[in-house]
């Protein structure tokens, strides 16, 4: 995720696109960068690493740049570690093209071979320069246009982009292009503006359009034209914007934690297209190979809070699947535990932050001992993805709400990768299930996406037993280590007293706390398990619980017991956590909203926590 804004009008470009980056710098704040011209005049670039600040202190505020059209970038680092040189704009050699983009290339390395093939350099480690330069590629190839280049460029590139170009021979135009990342175009008599997203123009205009997919668009100064990939014009219709500055900035929703639990689709879909090529899944850049993962003897995951919880899961489909020895351990135990660790182990962190402190430890422990490690992480070029072995990258974008969501399901879905690929190495599961595992994991994010279209039953049960004071959740296996991040959630944000415990354990003492009218969830994803855990639902039901169930479509005889049931879409059982995840997520969310809480910044919680 990152943010993007062009100008092209009658009024200084540097300022206004800085006022619009800093409305979008909730998608991205690692660096940013300007690239400004002045008619026919060579194009002006400056970049900076850090947050926005620093490009509008080292620009004057945007007044040491001349010009009335421009671009600019403020990134959010998926491909190469944040720093200037990374930063965008990028450009061609001859500085024939000019781009920001934002988005995830797919097949970048098989677009930087060609074009290397060309006698293409390349000075970054980012997708977005292979992208300028295959637009750049075409344009000599063929000798034509920018619409027709950035459409043969487009037919080339796999995988998510919002591209916005200026061409050094077109000084009066600005050109954009989008596939499954967010770009929007907006007019006004003398000037027209791209954006990311609606805050970045809102003060400008309330009125924008809505680029299609796979579309291209064509700014001149007051004016935009649309094509579609085989450059025939298409016609927008403009849509008006109705929220104020603050609901824009969400996106239209309510607050950041909502709004990131509706982009779990998207994170998720983003994190299996670079785990996954041709059916198989890739080792990237990571280092790993198929002789480590023989070579491994135990797996120890260490994190804290839901990255923790992610191990949990984690741990029954890498036990599961690949038939290997996972402990999973919270990092600020770990590290002072003087653990037991052997030379073949594999210590995996899985932190989103990159940056909690007893994680961080933990990792320089296992460094220190000499063990392998690997982290799990969101933020490139985080002090953990520095200092790990090997790194997978989470690509959930930003997250701003304190309680994670989106970076915890995009940590399942590397831990999953993993798991199959251990299993696959192995010889745990042959050629035909490893395929068809990855298969079912692209089908996630559309079963997601069903999830989330079911919210307003949550929202009504949340609204009704808002005055909760006690909670419990329940599962057996994966559907124990669901229970422990739903009731994770319900603490962090509805400050309702929660507890999540294996069902199996509660008549061995939580049971004495269940009374009449108790709230439990009881989560029975699981068919092997089903029957075990419905019956600890009788049990507190028989004690006056309330009983909300949780299982997948089909198991409808989940209500002879339950008092209110929700269904999420079957999938492998394995991936379970990913949809179950989801109502849990919602009920939290709603009963703090219910309850007229912070839920974006619950009391005494921070995002990350850099101290012990
Ligand atoms: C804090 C956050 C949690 C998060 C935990 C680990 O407690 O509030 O949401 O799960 O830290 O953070 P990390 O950045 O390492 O994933």
């Amino acid at each position: 995720m990152c943010g993007i804004v062009g100008y092209n009008g009658t009024m200084q470009a540097a300022p206004i696109l800085l006022e619009g980056l800093e409305k979008l710098e909730y998608r991205g704040y690692d660096s940013s960068g300007l690239a400004i011209r002045d008619g026919a005049k060579d194009i002006e670039i400056v970049k900076a690493k850090g947050r926005l600040r620093v490009l509008a202190e080292k620009t004057d505020e945007g007044m040491a740049l001349a010009g009335n059209c421009g671009i600019g970038h403020t990134r959010w680092a998926t491909h190469g570690e944040p720093s200037e040189t990374n930063a965008h704009p990028h450009v061609s050699e001859d500085r024939n093209v000019v781009g920001v983009h934002n988005g995830i290339i797919e097949n970048y390395q098989e677009l930087k071979e060609k074009l290397q093939r060309h006698d293409y350099t390349f000075y970054s480690e980012t997708d977005t320069e292979i992208a300028i330069k295959l637009i750049d590629y075409y344009m000599k190839k063929y000798r034509e246009g920018p619409v027709d280049s950035i459409a043969r460029a487009m037919t080339r590139i796999r995988g998510s982009y919002a591209l916005v170009v200026m061409f050094k021979d077109y000084p009066d135009e600005i050109y954009c292009a989008r596939k499954d990342s967010p770009l929007i175009v907006g007019v006004t008599e003398d000037a027209s503006f791209a954006a990311s997203d609606v805050p970045a123009i809102l003060k400008y205009t309330r009125n924008v359009y809505y680029i299609g997919n796979q579309q291209i668009a064509r700014l001149g100064k007051g004016t935009a034209e649309f094509f579609d990939i085989d450059r025939e014009a298409v016609e927008i219709e403009p849509s008006e914007i109705k929220w104020d500055a603050e609901a824009a900035e969400k996106g239209g929703f309510e607050h950041f934690m909502i709004k990131e639990i509706h982009e779990q689709p998207a994170a998720v879909r983003d994190t299996i297209g670079s785990l996954v090529q041709d059916g198989k899944i890739v080792y990237g850049e990571s280092g790993l190979t198929d002789e480590i993962i023989r070579n491994t003897s135990e797996i120890l995951i260490v994190a804290c809070g839901s990255a923790y919880h992610v191990g949990l899961a984690a741990q029954y489909v890498f036990e599961g699947l690949a038939r290997i020895p996972v402990r999973v351990e919270l990092a600020s135990e770990f590290r002072y535990r003087n653990p037991i660790l052997n030379q073949n182990d594999l210590v995996v962190v899985i932190s989103q932050s990159g940056e909690t402190a007893d994680s961080l430890a933990a990792l320089r422990l296992a460094k220190e001992s000499g063990i392998r490690t690997l982290g799990i992480i969101n933020v490139v070029g985080s002090s953990i993805a520095r200092e790990a072995d090997h790194v997978f990258y989470t690509l959930a974008g930003p997250e701003i709400a304190v309680a994670t969501t989106k970076a915890y399901s995009a940590q399942l879905i590397v831990a999953y990768a993993l798991a199959i690929q251990y299993a696959y190495v192995r010889g745990q599961i042959d050629e035909d299930r490893y395929t068809a595992m990855i298969a079912e994991i692209q089908t996630l994010p559309a079963k997601m996406e069903r999830v989330l279209d079911d919210k307003e039953r949550i929202q009504w049960f949340a609204a009704k037993y808002s005055n909760a004071k006690d909670m419990f959740f329940i599962g057996r296996g994966i559907d124990y280590a669901i229970s422990m991040e739903g009731s994770l959630k319900m603490k962090e944000i509805s400050y309702v007293h929660s507890e999540a415990y294996a069902a199996g354990e509660l008549k061995h003492g939580t049971i004495s706390l269940v009374e009449n009218g108790t709230l439990v969830v009881g989560v029975c994803t699981q068919n092997r398990l089903f029957e075990k855990t419905r019956s600890n639902m009788v049990e507190v039901k028989s004690r006056g619980a309330y009983l909300m169930g949780l299982t997948s479509y089909g198991n409808y005889s989940i209500e002879d017991t339950a008092d209110f049931t929700v269904y999420v879409p079957k999938t492998d059982e394995y991936f379970m956590t990913s949809l179950a995840i989801i109502p849990l997520q919602l009920l939290g969310y709603y009963l703090s909203v219910a309850r007229g809480l912070n839920v974006d910044k619950p009391r005494n919680l921070a995002k990350s926590v850099t101290v012990e």
